[in-house]
């Protein structure tokens, strides 16, 4: 662990690649029910393969290390991921399918989602090691839990080996033992991932319930991000504590908006920005990328995040 954030450099993502089928619904469907919808989309998605494109599209150089499956879908994102810019180190499990997402969102943008995980639980600790092993160092490595859980491991004993800043979003929750403790510079969860992670039932009431919550996760890394929804974010870390307020929007669809917010806040952090920047400027990342549909589609470019125009 390096303690320190990088100043320079690309970010280099381990993660997951999904196809995203998503169906646009009034409200979930109860058990035993039928619903019938006027529209679905299908569209790139998967927390890793999000996030890189994030940082890409933000200016980043991207590395990506993943794994898809032999079939067209893997094709096309590997071409989808070239044409953004982003360096492939992604392995082909030609007996498995890619990734694929099933998200429900209902009418206030809400979306709750279920992982065919696919080749993206074939890409093995031995195979992450590998791919990290080449190629220059990058400024920042970040992970997700949507890869095997000793993948997950495997990234971060690597970053502390290379003495590469490393950030895990532990999306979605997974329950790891003490192995995970120290690995990882930056911790960044959601509400119901906070929670998951300090073993609590009930949702803090405030920001600094929220606060103290972030405090507890930093068994498990030093610096922690909660993301807390049209709530904004808080930190508690090496530079003490901040709330961050939200951006507010009219959601559409929330897809990719955490993912967004990753991807912005390691983007700022490799530019050279120093965190309350980082954090202000993935909190407007992650609001506009509500504004539309689909995870990677609305997610915005460098003109919207670093360069507004002024008013
Ligand atoms: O974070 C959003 C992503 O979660 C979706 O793109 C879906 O594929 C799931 O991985």
């Amino acid at each position: 662990m390096t303690g320190a954030i990088p100043t320079s450099g690309s970010v280099l993502v381990v993660g997951s690649l999904n196809t995203d089928l998503t169906v646009y619904v009034d409200r979930l469907p109860r058990p035993g029910e039928t619903v019938c919808v006027a529209r679905a989309v299908t569209s790139f998605g998967g927390k890793g393969a999000n996030q890189a494109i994030q940082a890409r599209r933000l200016g980043a150089a991207v590395t990506f290390v993943g794994a898809v499956g032999g079939d067209d879908r893997g094709d096309d994102y590997l071409r989808h991921m070239e044409a953004e810019g982003i360096e492939l180190r992604v392995a082909r499990i030609g007996d498995h399918e890619t990734g694929l997402g099933f998200v429900h969102c209902t009418a206030d943008g809400t979306v709750s989602a279920t992982v065919v995980s696919g080749a993206n639980a074939r890409l093995s600790a031995a195979a992450v090691e590998a791919a990290l092993a080449r190629g220059p160092r990058p400024g920042l490595i970040l992970t997700q839990n949507e890869i095997p859980a000793e993948s997950v491991i495997a990234v971060g004993l690597k970053a502390r080996e290379m003495k590469v800043t490393a950030v895990l979003n532990a999306a979605p929750y997974v329950s790891y033992g003490q192995e995970l403790h120290g690995l990882f510079d930056f911790l960044i969860v959601n509400e119901e991932e906070a929670l998951a992670y300090a073993g609590h039932e009930a949702a803090p009431q405030d920001i600094s319930g929220w606060l103290r919550l972030a405090a507890q996760l930093r068994s498990i890394a030093p610096e922690v991000i909660v993301t807390l929804g049209a709530a904004g974010a808080v930190y508690v870390g090496g530079r003490g504590e901040r709330a961050v307020p939200a951006f507010h929007v009219q959601a559409v669809d929330t897809t990719g908006a955490g993912d967004s917010f990753v991807g912005t806040l390691c983007a700022a952090l490799v530019r050279g920005e120093d965190l309350d920047s980082a954090l202000e400027r993935a909190t407007i990342a992650g609001a506009l990328t509500t504004l539309g549909a689909g995870a990677q589609e609305s997610m915005p470019g460098e003109s919207q995040i670093f360069h507004p125009p002024s008013t």
